[in-house]
């Protein structure tokens, strides 16, 4: 077996996003873009010899192929081991969990995550450290240093390994295990959460529960989960076969692209309970019967329960959330006398407040949910914690959101979506507003006063580094909110997300309808923006 070295030029578009670096499969298939960006990665960590790296990915189309490439560029860089999870199969929040388990130095997760996947889906790559937590801006930063500069890199001649099952080989001197996906994460989450208690619940005849894994990578999981350990039948676990292009689908657990899940949860007959996780198994969506819990509300009544749930039953050290996600959890945190973290969009932000024990519990309203248990947000541990707080209350999970809004008042939330719109209009509208924000405060909109506007900038409390641009947000007195900011993880055009939040302390007003709780706040996205102006579109493409 030869190492190659093998001559290239970079590519100009490789800087990695929100989530990594994403792209079209085309993208990646073209010669020596994935190499590229790999060579990048193993250039770019500072002591990597020798070391163990965990490898997998989400089972979409392009999974095989470059898990194979980087074991033989990693086995040309002098990696020490690699683990791989079976059939190249990681959940992210599995692959968190492997890295964190074996003190790995870090891991290479392939996935897009919610973005469709297939021939011309997209694909994606993204490097997390030690912790088992995404990258840090100044490891992401290094890397596309070195994308811009790349000239050559190694890859090693040999034949492929067979990744179907568990078992150890050797390529070079590199060690590869491939190792079972499922288990090492099912052993976790027994750790934190009362099988015992839900499985007498999910078991018995008086409920009925549906989990849709969306043809993406939790159906094993899940299986595993809720039909082997928890007893539920056979079936429970819908879309429960990975499938390399999700069967067509969009593997995004919304109300939008999760429709057979939320037919039969607002149909006849609805089950109690129903879920979904997406592309990589780090979203997550919660129903009731006829019921939808938004993330921001679901952060806040897991971190209000918490204690019932064995993993977190000593109390909870602090809380955080993504900017955009709604002060649900603020409230809750208030009356816990604990902190609550205000964290620009992106998992990473919660790395180093986990990592110093000042928040256990972190949510984002892009239907992320998780804990200091791993350091990625985690689908399937947000159900088992629903799970766990349904078999000790028994009540619905209507009847606890209802309680939880009655005790700590009501954030109407919703984001309207405009997707794919042309890149230079959506920055205009940005830049427009981001020359407003300076001067807004104190002006009125019809009875709207502006309690505050910015670009949200954001001080890393443990290790001071600050990240600027982070979104407008324009507070009003009466503590609503608009927030305007362009998606960082699409791979075509420009998403403009709109935020709009408004709060109800009267439990009298809480049946109103959220879209039209928030009219006048919508209408006033309009007006402020000029939405329709710049993007052309008289109304969004998904409203969740
Ligand atoms: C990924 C990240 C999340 C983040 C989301 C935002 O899922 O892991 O932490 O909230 O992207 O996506 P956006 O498209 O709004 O930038
Ligand atoms: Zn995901």
């Amino acid at each position: 077996m030869t190492i190659r070295t093998v001559t290239t030029t970079p590519f100009d578009d490789q800087k990695p996003g929100t989530s990594g670096l994403r792209k079209a499969v085309p993208t990646f298939q073209k010669p020596h873009y994935l190499e590229n960006f790999i060579q990048s990665i193993f250039d770019s960590l500072d002591g990597c010899e020798g070391q163990t790296l965990v490898v997998g990915g989400d089972g979409r189309y392009y999974n095989r192929q470059a898990i194979q490439v980087i074991l033989k560029m990693a086995a040309a860089n002098n990696i020490g081991r690699i683990l791989v999870g079976c059939g190249g199969i990681f959940s992210t929040p599995a692959a968190s969990a492997v890295i964190r388990k074996y003190n790995a130095f870090g891991g290479i997760i392939l996935s897009a995550s919610h973005n469709p996947g297939g021939p011309n889906g997209d694909f994606g790559v993204k490097y997390n450290v030690s912790n088992g937590g995404p990258a840090p801006e100044k490891v992401t930063n290094a890397i596309y240093e070195c994308t811009k500069t790349i000239n050559e890199y190694k890859i090693l001649d040999a034949a492929d390994i067979n990744l179907d099952r568990p078992g150890s080989f050797k390529l070079g001197t590199m060690d590869v295990e491939v190792i079972d996906s499922v288990t090492p994460y099912v052993e976790l989450m027994q750790q934190l959460f009362d099988f015992d208690k839900i499985k007498s619940m999910v078991s018995s005849d008086n409920f009925r529960m549906c989990m849709d894994s969306l043809h993406a990578v939790t159906g094993p999981y899940a299986r595993a989960l809720f039909e082997q350990y928890l007893g539920a039948k056979e079936g429970t676990v819908q879309n429960g076969t990975p499938l390399e292009d999700f069967g067509g689908g969009h593997p995004d657990p919304n109300l939008v692209y999760a429709h057979d899940l939320v037919d039969i949860m607002f149909g006849d007959n609805a089950p109690d309970f129903g879920a979904a996780s997406d592309g990589d198994g780090d979203r997550n969506m919660i129903l009731g019967k006829n019921f939808f819990v938004t993330p921001s509300d679901s952060l806040a009544v897991l971190t209000a329960n918490a204690t019932l749930v064995p993993g977190y039953e000593g109390g909870i050290a602090g809380v955080a959330r993504s900017m955009p996600t709604s002060a649900a959890a603020d409230r809750v945190a208030a009356k816990l006398g604990i902190d609550c973290y205000e964290t620009p969009t992106g998992w990473k932000f919660f790395g180093n407040l986990l990592d110093a024990g000042k928040a256990t519990l972190c949510g984002e309203e892009s239907f992320g949910t998780g804990s200091n248990h791993i350091r990625e947000k985690d689908g399937l541990w947000a159900v088992l914690f629903w799970l766990n707080i349904l078999a000790v209350k028994g009540e619905s999970v209507e009847k606890i959101v209802r309680d939880h809004w009655q005790e700590y008042g009501r954030n109407f939330y919703s984001r309207h979506d405009y997707e794919e719109v042309e890149s230079g209009p959506a920055n205009e509208l940005m830049n427009r507003l981001r020359s407003m924000v300076g001067d807004m405060k104190g002006k009125t909109y019809g009875n709207y006063e502006v309690a505050y506007s910015d670009d949200f900038a954001y001080t890393d409390p443990v290790d001071g580094s600050v990240s600027e641009k982070q979104g407008i947000r324009i507070g009003f007195t009466d503590g609503s909110r608009i927030v305007f900011r362009l998606s960082g993880t699409g791979t075509k055009g420009a998403t403009l997300r709109v935020y709009l939040e408004s709060y109800e302390p009267d439990g009298s007003k809480h049946d109103v309808d959220t879209q039209e709780a928030l009219s006048s706040l919508i209408e006033l996205a309009e007006e402020i923006a000029q939405i329709k102006k710049f993007t052309g579109r008289d109304k969004p493409t998904v409203i969740t």
